[in-house]
């Protein structure tokens, strides 16, 4: 079994999905997933179905995924490119139904999209006809929020993300990692418990990236969202979360904490010996799963 991953499988592989599947405790101990802002995800599988000509073709994305989130937890999941993470960040937005299993938001099960959950994406597809603070007006409007708080809310938020002297510009007016803030605004400003984030930064030059990631420290910690993060940087995933999910091959391999000391700078965390010592055991974890190597 060369376990070899095609975007598009004919034949569904499911003995080398399944028996990798690793059943995710995590959490924090005394903050129970059931509660407000919790995630949990049980047993999760997708399978896509194509039909291409006269024949179904079937793609397993997930296979048995099992894995908690804690209230104000930050959790990040790193794995290679087609390893199934936005199908899970898909599933938990409610944007996609799981072929089996169960997702679970604050103890109540995911239906479809509500504003209990903020969702960023690598491209934040802004109205580029409208300001920076009516593009996070039109969402607020979408979720429900009534007129007279609209502005007050957006303006807000656009100030948190640190956009405050853009705040009548237009998208075309910012660079990519503004853009982006004002995606994470629009996301905020909802006040979501959760904050769905897939591959935020995956579309900035390196510079602008690190800036997001104090940037997104920095408003972590004074939103004490949930997170879950999706990257495929091993340094993004170790400097901004509580905890780690490698995963490989439509399957959770490893559950990683990182544990180092909150409040955070990245720029104090790369000199610390015990951050290179989690990305090299990342590495590790994550050169396995891209070779589809059981463990041992
Ligand atoms: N709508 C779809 N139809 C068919 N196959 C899909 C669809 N979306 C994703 N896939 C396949 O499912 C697998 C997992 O995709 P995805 O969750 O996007 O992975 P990742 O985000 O880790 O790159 C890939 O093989 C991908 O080609
Ligand atoms: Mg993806």
């Amino acid at each position: 079994m060369t376990g070899e991953h095609s975007p598009v499988q004919v034949a569904v592989d499911s003995a080398a999905m399944g028996s990798a599947s690793a059943s995710s405790p995590g959490g924090v101990p005394g903050r129970s997933a059931a509660l407000p802002g919790g995630i949990e995800v049980t047993g999760l599988s997708k399978t896509y179905r194509r039909v291409v000509g006269r024949e179904i073709s079937l793609t397993a994305a997930l296979a048995d995924v099992s894995f908690t989130v804690a209230p104000q937890e930050f959790v990040s999941v790193i794995g290679p490119s087609g390893c199934g993470k936005s199908t899970i960040m898909k599933i938990l937005a409610g944007l996609l139904d799981p072929s089996s299993g169960s997702v679970k938001v604050s103890g109540k099960p995911v239906e479809g999209p509500g504003p209990d959950r903020g969702c960023v994406f690598q491209f934040p597809g802004l109205m580029p006809w409208k300001t920076v603070v009516d593009n996070v007006v039109i969402a607020l409007e979408f979720a429900g929020v009534p007129k007279r708080e609209r502005r007050r809310r957006a303006e807000e938020y656009v100030d948190l993300v640190g956009l405050d002297e853009f705040k009548r510009h237009h998208p075309g007016e910012l660079s990519g990692g503004m853009q982006q803030r004002v995606g994470i605004a629009r996301a905020l400003a909802i006040e979501p418990v959760v904050l769905l984030m897939d591959e935020p930064f995956g579309a900035l030059d390196a510079l602008s990236r690190t800036r997001m990631q104090d940037e997104l420290l920095r408003i972590w910690e004074q939103t004490k969202k949930t997170v879950l993060f999706i990257t495929h940087s091993i340094e993004e995933a170790v400097v901004l979360s509580d905890r780690v999910l490698v995963m490989g091959n439509g399957v959770i391999t490893a559950d990683v904490p990182i544990d180092l000391p909150r409040p955070r700078s990245r720029h104090r965390l790369l000199s610390d010996p015990r951050t290179l010592e989690l990305m090299r055991d990342l590495e590790r974890l994550i050169g396995h799963s891209d070779d589809h190597e059981p463990e041992a």
